[in-house]
């Protein structure tokens, strides 16, 4: 009986069927095999069949502000369609694009970024891979945060390059220290990511994290590294703090890969446009090259969009909106969630998710016995907090994350959830209710353990 590892996307990380496979041996490359996914589209399939089932499904799982595009915005991208803007154009990224995005993040950081090192891509995803892939051979070592967006670890795997997970820390603010970065770069250190505000954390850098970050790496660094510092979230700051980029300190510029893009600042995932400045024009024309060889360009109506949104004054009332009902609905969930007991809740300073820790809850449903009691094979591919996600997912139709699903070397023994507050307040108190009935519901979960339908 042959063991394959295959992407089947319905269940959650790299599937193992133990079962004979139709599928030839050898039919997928090696590197294949060792991609992990999302698992916040990844659930999608077992939301879809709650749903079928007649459910109303509480969805904390997705990244994606729940507001529709602003209005100037999609005038504009109606008006180029009209233009018939609609055809092949700059693989690099229209030049009215470039600009604007020069233009405004130099503003925000204090530097002197140009156009001719800004490359667009489908979306802020996207650099994350063809990065690692242009920088790193096998064996390389990239340096990523977790919990962190789970695409860094994943490709990393993918290319075979070494994954060196910096370990963020609850009681650090989720953030880490300069000690702890300069105890892992090495001499095949050849990326180090940041994302600042962070995902799923919320955690945001303070400007003496920052400087301690850019010290280890003026004095650490080999002279290949490059910092890949993922801001796309840099509009959604709360409480006042406000966006600090480690490129606006001295000497990281010039090793600093900036990205950024319109899905989370104007509330347009669907747009797909995001972007990278590069520390020289060099490297941008290496990427322009790959954008050639993948996506030949992205949509050009979509580009004069973003060029809109990035520059338009409107764009602001529109994110300050947004801000508002984030922070109403932060507010009143980690609120709710630090009066449920067994679960404790920082308050983000960013982003639009909730970290909250488990480590109780697990305790009091018997999460953490259950996991020791299962099979081997299993317990590889499932945690106490994704026994604890999928039990809220099946029992009481509540979409969150686990831990796991953010980085999962070195994630055992860590019990956390992600809920994503980009959700209406009305679904969030529906969804809120249900944790804390489920909180208590010790019978139900044993029995869900029982049936083991649904346990990674
Ligand atoms: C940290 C981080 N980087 C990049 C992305 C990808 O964004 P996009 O939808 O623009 O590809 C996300 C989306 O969730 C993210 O959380």
């Amino acid at each position: 009986m042959s063991t394959l590892t295959l992407p089947v996307p319905v269940k959650k990380g790299p599937i193992i069927l133990s079962a004979p496979s139709r599928l030839p041996a050898g039919l997928f490359s090696r590197r294949t095999l060792r991609i992990g996914s999302e698992n916040a589209f990844r659930i999608g399939p077992q939301i879809r069949e709650l749903e079928a089932q007649g459910h109303k499904v509480i969805k904390c799982n997705l990244g994606e502000p729940d507001f529709p595009l602003a209005r100037h915005i999609a005038e504009e991208v109606k008006r180029q369609i009209d233009l018939d803007l609609t055809h092949y154009c700059d693989p690099q990224g229209l030049p009215a694009l470039r600009e604007a995005v020069a233009r405004t993040m130099s503003a925000r950081r204090g530097l002197a970024l140009t156009p001719d090192r800004v490359v667009v891509f489908p979306g802020g995803k996207p650099p994350i891979g063809l990065t690692q892939q242009t920088y790193c051979n096998p064996g390389d070592e990239v340096i990523y945060p977790s919990p962190g967006f789970p695409i860094y670890e994943s490709f990393t795997t993918y290319l075979g390059a070494k994954p060196v997970p910096l370990h963020l820390r609850e009681e650090a603010g989720f953030s880490f220290t300069g000690r702890e970065l300069a105890a892992l770069i090495t001499k095949r250190t050849r990326l180090i990511i940041l994302n600042f505000p962070s995902n799923p954390t919320g955690g945001v850098a303070t400007a003496a994290q920052l400087e301690e970050i850019a010290d280890v790496i003026r004095k650490k660094a080999p002279p290949q590294a490059r910092i890949y510092s993922d801001e796309i979230y840099e509009e959604i700051l709360f409480d006042g703090n406000r966006h600090r980029s480690i490129a606006s300190l001295p000497g990281m510029a010039e090793r600093t890969i900036l990205v950024s893009g319109v899905s989370k600042s104007f509330a347009w995932t669907g747009g797909r446009v995001g972007w990278a400045v590069f520390p020289t024009a060099e490297e941008a024309a290496v990427f322009r090259n790959l954008n050639i060889n993948y996506f030949s360009c992205i949509p050009a109506y979509n580009q004069m969009g973003a060029a809109l949104a990035l520059e338009s004054p409107q764009s602001a009332v529109e994110i300050a909106r947004m801000l508002a009902a984030f922070t109403e609905r932060r507010d009143l969930m980690v609120a709710g969630l630090n009066s449920i007991p067994g679960i404790t809740c920082r308050k983000p300073g960013g982003a639009f998710y909730l970290f909250p820790n488990i480590a109780g809850l697990c305790e009091r449903l018997g999460a953490i016995a259950a996991y020791k009691h299962l099979p081997v094979g299993l317990r590889a591919r499932t945690s106490p907090a994704t026994l604890v996600q999928m039990f809220l997912l099946w029992r009481y139709q509540v979409a969150t994350m686990d831990r796991r699903s953010f980085g999962r070397i070195g994630s055992e023994g860590q019990h956390y959830l992600r809920l994503s507050i980009a959700t209406s307040l009305a679904d969030l108190q529906i969804g809120l209710a249900r944790i804390r009935t489920a909180a208590e519901d010790r019978t139900g979960f044993e029995i869900f353990i029982q049936e083991g339908q649904h346990l990674c």
